[in-house]
Formats: C-alpha cells, sequence, structure tokens
C-alpha cells in the first residue's frame, strides 16, 4: 500500500526503513531511513501510526526477553 504518494513509499519499505534503526524511530527518523522528506504532509498521520507500530513492536520484543 501506497503510504506516501509525494515519495512513492510503501508502508512496506517505510517499516523495513525503521527496522534497521538502532534507536526507537521518530516521524523524521521515517522519512531520513528513506532517504527523503516531508513534502506535502498528507501521509504524516499514516506515518505516525507506522512508528507507533514500530515502537511498540520494540517494546515488546524487549519485555518478551526477559
Ligand atoms: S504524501 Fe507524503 S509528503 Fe505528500
Amino acid at each position: 500500500m501506497i503510504l506516501c504518494v509525494c515519495n512513492g513509499l510503501t508502508e512496506r519499505a517505510v517499516r523495513s526503513a525503521l527496522s534497521d534503526q538502532a534507536a526507537p524511530p521518530t516521524v523524521a527518523d521515517a522519512y531520513r531511513a528513506c532517504g527523503c522528506s516531508r513534502i506535502c504532509g498528507t501521509c504524516a498521520a499514516a506515518m505516525r501510526d507506522v512508528v507507533k507500530a514500530e515502537r511498540a513492536r520494540r517494546s515488546n520484543a524487549t519485555c518478551n526477553a526477559d
């Protein structure tokens, strides 16, 4: 599914780019990791949801590692 039309980013590409980040990602990190930046902002809410899901995934992974 296309998440950001301006940059041609799919949700899968964003998730993949974020999974390579060392620190918990921010929305700015998501654009940066994909090698682009926010242009029109229409995708901001969807991007925030993907970042939120990635942070939750990492949090769950940490909890389950104990
Ligand atoms: S749709 Fe992502 S910046 Fe425009």
